[in-house]
């Protein structure tokens, strides 16, 4: 496996502590070697000691130890070469000379700028064969021609079946749960639809910053971040048709064509249907926060988006009508990722206190599903209160291991199962739809709303779903 972006934060922070555990677990197939990639002049030595002191800080301490680590470490090599030009690939060609089965896995942990060029550099040196595969981290591109020509490119180099594009929500276990709640019982799925739900929110919240991302993130926003791509993506899972077989390209048809029904939000819609904001000097967690635009990397008169918020309709028969709700935002009180299906009231009321159901399926910080029913206080009187049917499936399978997305996500790859991996379609389908949004920010430009460090988001982000009526869970 080739990463470029070898001593990137993502390589070191994710890739290499998720290809330990792997390693670890014997799951890597025997021969295989890690060559971290990046322009920085470091010897192998060096960069082993640089993954080591990452890994440590990263994994837990009782899945770490010594002798693991050295036959780990045994795997990794580095080579220095700068993969934004065509020339340094002769290195690169040399250096896997000695390399016997020219199976490589190339992932690209590096800014989407430079994938179209990394790819057709591979082609050209003879490292794109049938039998190696590219991965690739969103977001692919920043907008609909630019993700059109990088897919273009990396089309050229690689067939299809070769490129693996991450969103590493779709390895998350909870995530991957909401196909086997929603498709191995029978219970939801006469319910699953406008006659019976009234809307659903996704959030994605966050208390951490930009961290050392500053420059990354200015040129992205939330919309880019996370809404294009991970929001999209789980939007997809709860809102899709039963596939007719948990394979590859059954899932990602019934997916893209969500996609496709995503009404258009275009021109002055943007004010009414979205809300952009950017956090301002606060409290979290108890620390003090510096405001955005005094992070490192990020432009002092920045207008990035570090939240967004909107409301989105999926235009079929399925969901006609169901607004979803989509929010995300950096440093905000609580990190929190939850979807909630907030179902209608019963169609004819005998009590008082009678409140319509709710479906809770939390992913973050712990692995929740939880459906709020309606129950009878005990006493005298008909006194109804909700209560909870809640089941933490960490501590339900305590036995096992909890993967992180990275794991599983690498693991596909090595074993060339694309399922949880985005196919061109959808990258293109999901950006066809954000471009315009993208303008219409442009065209009817409005400064962020601003919000402070530590607090639920900015005013506006209520009022769309007050105006109806409606409140985020919190
Ligand atoms: C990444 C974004 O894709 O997802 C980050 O680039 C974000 O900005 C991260 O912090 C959130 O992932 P998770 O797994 O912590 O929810």
């Amino acid at each position: 496996m080739l990463v470029f972006g070898g001593t990137g934060d993502l390589a070191l922070h994710k890739l290499l502590p998720a290809l330990y555990h792997l390693h670890r677990e014997h799951r890597l197939p025997k021969t295989m070697r890690i060559i971290g990639i990046s322009r920085k002049l470091l010897a192998r030595q060096h960069y082993i000691a640089l993954a080591e002191r990452h890994c440590r800080a990263q994994i837990e301490k009782k899945d770490f130890d010594d002798n693991t680590w050295f036959s780990f470490s045994k795997r990794l090599d580095y080579l220095a070469i700068d993969a934004a030009q065509a020339a340094d690939f002769n290195r690169l060609t040399e250096f896997l000379k000695h390399s016997p089965e020219h199976a490589y896995i190339h992932y690209l942990a590096t800014a989407p700028h430079l994938f179209a060029s990394i790819a057709s550099n591979l082609a050209i040196n003879g490292l794109a064969g049938p039998h190696t595969r590219i991965v690739v981290e969103k977001p692919i591109g920043h907008s609909l021609d630019s993700a059109l020509s990088i897919n273009a490119a990396i089309g050229t180099a690689f067939a299809e079946e070769q490129v693996f594009r991450i969103d590493h929500y779709l390895g998350k276990e909870t995530v991957q749960n909401l196909m086997a709640l929603r498709f191995a019982n029978a219970l939801f799925e006469p319910v699953w639809r406008s006659a019976h739900i009234d809307h659903i929110q996704i959030s994605v919240n966050e208390t951490i910053g930009v961290e050392n991302r500053g420059a990354y993130y200015d040129a992205a926003g939330a919309m880019r971040d996370m809404l294009q791509n991970h929001l999209l993506q789980l939007l997809c899972l709860i809102a899709m048709e039963a596939p007719v077989r948990f394979d590859a390209d059954s899932v990602r048809n019934e997916k893209v064509k969500v996609l496709q029904a995503l009404k258009p939000i275009c021109g002055l819609d943007v004010q009414d249907k979205t809300v952009r904001g950017q956090y301002t000097a606060g409290h979290v967690g108890g620390h003090n926060a510096p405001a955005y635009y005094f992070e490192k990397g990020v432009n002092s008169d920045s207008d990035t988006e570090t939240f967004v918020a909107m409301e989105v309709e999926v235009d079929n028969w399925r969901w006609s009508g169901v607004p979803f709700y989509l929010r995300t935002g950096k440093r905000l009180a609580k990190k929190t990722s939850e979807i909630a299906i907030q179902f209608k009231p019963v169609p004819h009321s005998l009590f008082n206190d009678s409140q319509a159901n709710l479906l809770l399926i939390r992913l973050q910080p712990e692995e929740r599903i939880s459906l709020e029913l309606m129950a009878k206080v005990p006493g005298k009187g008909m006194h109804l209160e909700p209560v909870n049917l809640d089941i933490n499936l960490a501590e339900f399978f305590q036995d096992s291991r909890r993967w992180k997305a990275y794991e599983r996500l690498l693991l596909d790859v090595i074993e060339n199962d694309s399922t949880l991996f985005m196919r061109r379609d959808e990258v293109e389908a999901a950006w066809r739809w954000v471009d315009p949004i993208l303008k219409g920010w442009q065209q009817h430009y409005q400064r962020p709303r601003p919000y402070p460090a530590g607090s639920n988001g900015p005013e506006q982000a209520h009022s769309l779903l007050e105006k109806h009526n409606r409140a985020w869970l919190d």
